[in-house]
């Protein structure tokens, strides 16, 4: 490793995905709940929820990420000097999910280890301030392995249960190969209760009409501040992809009409630059769920895979609490092969369908 403390490149060099060994449709959910399939499946966008098997968690999902990311880099694990998990999948007040990851893949040492947690925006955090500490020199050319890791899972019976998932997005960050990450970045914050977990609580309670205004009123500004004194239209026309946090697939489409009516985009536009910039990017979500901090890194990783260098995407990322933030991407080489995808692929397919008897007995347990 290069062990000058001038500012490195940076962006993220490798990629690597997990998601857990069992699967539902949300059509069987509506059957157990006696709810309208249409109200999952329309009304909601929702597909189906990646669930965890009983004895599989958090920590399998971010050791497998950070596994396959680490498998397609060129470095070592000893060239890691700092470890940091955005997750609200915590398993311990104290002692960070970073060291539980860490443990098992061997890092230690001069490893600043760490996790992060702002509901569904942790792992972004983790991500910029990875690319900030490259960027500042302070990490005298070593790399940053990031993970986004989250287990999904609302209490039976809330109306957020349709949206569950699992899943984490493991992300190295030293050398642009896969994407630079921007520097520059358009945050948005307000204090509120829209989505929260007391402590010693197993579920989250959520406002749920209240949590969709939140973060239309976060996507609008971001998108405001992104867009500055250009033509917004035309900025968002020249992306190849804008990837959103995506708690359900409708959510996001709410979050592109409340920005097209913030820049008066006429609805056949606002229509068409959905179906265009932001559906494709929504594959992966909608075969897993709402993977809260990995839900963003799933549409960059999709929307990456193929990229040619030099294409431009944005990646607006969304905590409940709330807090939001907005910035750029830019396809590195290693962005056409996409390595990470063929693993998701697989492991999506050989996923274990499970019925609505075994979900009420997965969740009894
Ligand atoms: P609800 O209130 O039971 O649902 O739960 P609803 O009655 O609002 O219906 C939902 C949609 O289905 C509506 O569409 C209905 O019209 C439609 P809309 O009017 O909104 O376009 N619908 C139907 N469509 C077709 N056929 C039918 C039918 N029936 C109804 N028969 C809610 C919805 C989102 C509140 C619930 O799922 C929930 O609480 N989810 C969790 C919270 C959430 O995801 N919020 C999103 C923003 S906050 C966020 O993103 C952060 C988060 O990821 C956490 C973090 O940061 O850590 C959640």
């Amino acid at each position: 490793m290069n062990e000058t403390n001038a500012p490195q490149p940076t962006g993220i060099a490798a990629l690597g995905l997990a998601v857990p060994p069992l699967a539902m449709d949300v059509t069987e959910l509506a059957a157990l709940r006696g709810v309208d399939p249409d109200k999952y499946t329309v009304g909601l966008g929702c597909r189906t929820m990646a669930l965890c098997p009983d004895g599989f968690g958090v920590v399998d999902l971010a050791e497998t990420a950070a596994r396959r990311a680490l498998e397609s880099w060129s470095g070592r694990v000893e060239d890691i000097g700092l470890i940091a998990v955005g997750t609200e999948s915590a398993l311990d007040m104290s002692r960070p999910l970073s060291a539980f990851v860490a443990d098992r893949l061997g890092v230690r040492g001069a490893v600043r280890s760490y996790e992060v947690k702002h509901a569904c925006y942790g792992g972004t955090l983790a991500l910029r301030q990875a690319v900030e500490w490259r960027a500042s020199g302070a990490a005298r050319g070593r790399a940053a392995l990031v993970i986004a890791a989250d287990v999904a899972l609302y209490a039976p019976e809330d109306p957020g249960e349709a949206t569950q998932g699992a899943g984490a997005v493991a992300m190295i960050v030293h050398t642009p190969d896969v994407a630079s990450v921007a520097l520059d970045a358009h945050a948005y914050s307000e204090p509120a209760f829209d989505f929260w977990r007391p402590v010693g609580e197993s579920f989250p309670r959520v406002d749920g009409k209240f949590s969709l205004e939140c973060y239309q009123r976060a996507a609008a500004s971001c998108f405001g501040s992104w867009a500055g004194e250009r033509d917004a239209r035309e900025a968002f026309e020249a992306l190849r992809a804008a990837c959103f946090h995506a708690p359900f697939p409708k959510m996001v489409k709410k979050a592109v009409d409340r920005i097209g009516e913030s820049f008066e985009w006429s609805a056949e536009d606002t229509a068409r630059l959905y179906a265009e910039k932001v559906v494709p990017a929504l594959e992966w979500n909608t075969a897993i769920g709402n993977s809260y901090t990995g839900s963003l890194w799933f549409a960059v990783a999709r929307a990456l895979a193929g990229a040619e260098v030099g294409d431009r995407l944005v990646a607006f990322s969304y905590g409940s609490g709330f807090g939001a933030e907005l910035f750029e991407l830019t396809a590195g080489p290693a962005a056409a092969r996409a390595e990470w995808a063929a693993p998701l692929e697989a492991e999506l397919s050989a996923r274990e369908r499970i019925d609505r008897d075994r979900y009420v007995a997965l969740r009894a347990g």
